[in-house]
């Protein structure tokens, strides 16, 4: 359903980037040959450091970045030929994309779901459902402005499940949530995978990873070294936990920029 070939994905860098940044190159290699494919009814988890690309590896797969080489496809949609078809299947949730601050989260509900073409009545069934699960219905009204990061994250991840699809990409969708809240994304997610649906998460934290995730990809560097099943992960490394096997990944991989 999400299959990744050879991906490759290179910024060029403003004089100010090179200088955060700390480099001499003015172009930066932020994905690197990443091949992966993640099947219906799995959540599949892209687990590195900051900086590692999975953001950027995300984003050209919701088709908002262009792969510099290599090609992706999302329920058998090209991401550049057929970006229209890719976006008309999958939620995009990120930490760079927020709802408008000032609309509440129920306007930005309703507006989304038309933006999809979706009928009254089927946007006011989906919000219903949605905005149940997450608690949402209480502070519905409020501006998003108002909200604190963990109803706003609710908000944002309601918002973009209003047109139901088939896949879902989130970016981090725990970041910065205390543990209750967090709980309640990653069981939500569990459910959309009994559904049959395809998840694709980022993260940084191995627990997370351990918990929710069927299968795993490493990405050090904007290389992907390794993935498979925790199990297969932790055979491979000969360690005993997520921790310890991405140590000993990133040992092996992680020098160039240590
Ligand atoms: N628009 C951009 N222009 C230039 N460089 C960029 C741009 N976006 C990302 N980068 C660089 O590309 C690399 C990968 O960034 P990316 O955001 O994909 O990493 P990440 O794994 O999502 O990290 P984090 O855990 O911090 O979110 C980093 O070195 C980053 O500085
Ligand atoms: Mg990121």
């Amino acid at each position: 359903m999400i299959e990744i070939k050879n991906l490759t994905k290179v910024y060029k860098l403003t004089k100010k980037q090179m200088a955060e940044q700390k480099t001499k190159d003015n172009i930066k290699k932020a994905a690197d040959h990443i091949s992966l494919s993640a099947k219906k009814g799995e959540i599949y988890g892209l687990l590195g450091p900051n900086g590692a690309g999975k953001t950027t590896t995300l984003r050209c797969v919701a088709t908002l970045l262009k792969p510099t080489d290599g090609e992706i496809t999302v329920c058998g949609y090209d991401t550049v030929k057929e970006p229209e078809k890719v976006r008309e299947s999958i939620s995009f949730l990120t930490n760079e994309i927020k709802l408008d601050p000032q609309f509440s989260a129920r306007y930005m509900f309703d507006f989304f779901g038309r933006l999809h073409g979706m009928d009254v009545k089927a946007i006011d069934k989906r919000r219903e459902l949605l905005f149940d699960y997450f608690g949402i219905h209480d502070f519905q009204d409020k501006k998003i402005d108002e909200l604190s990061t963990g109803m706003r994250q609710k908000a944002s991840i309601a918002v973009s499940l209003v047109h139901d699809p088939e896949v879902v990409i989130f970016d981090e969708p725990t970041n910065g949530l205390d543990i209750v809240t967090a709980r309640s994304v990653t069981d939500y997610l569990k459910l959309l995978k009994e559904e049959g649906k395809l998840i694709i998460v980022s993260t940084h934290i191995m627990s997370e990873a351990e918990k929710l995730c069927d299968r795993i990809g490493i990405i050090i560097n904007g290389r992907k070294v390794t993935d498979g099943t925790l199990t297969e992960i932790l055979q491979e490394t000969k360690s005993k936990d997520l921790e310890d096997a991405f140590f000993e990944l990133y040992k092996a991989y992680g020098k160039e920029e240590a």
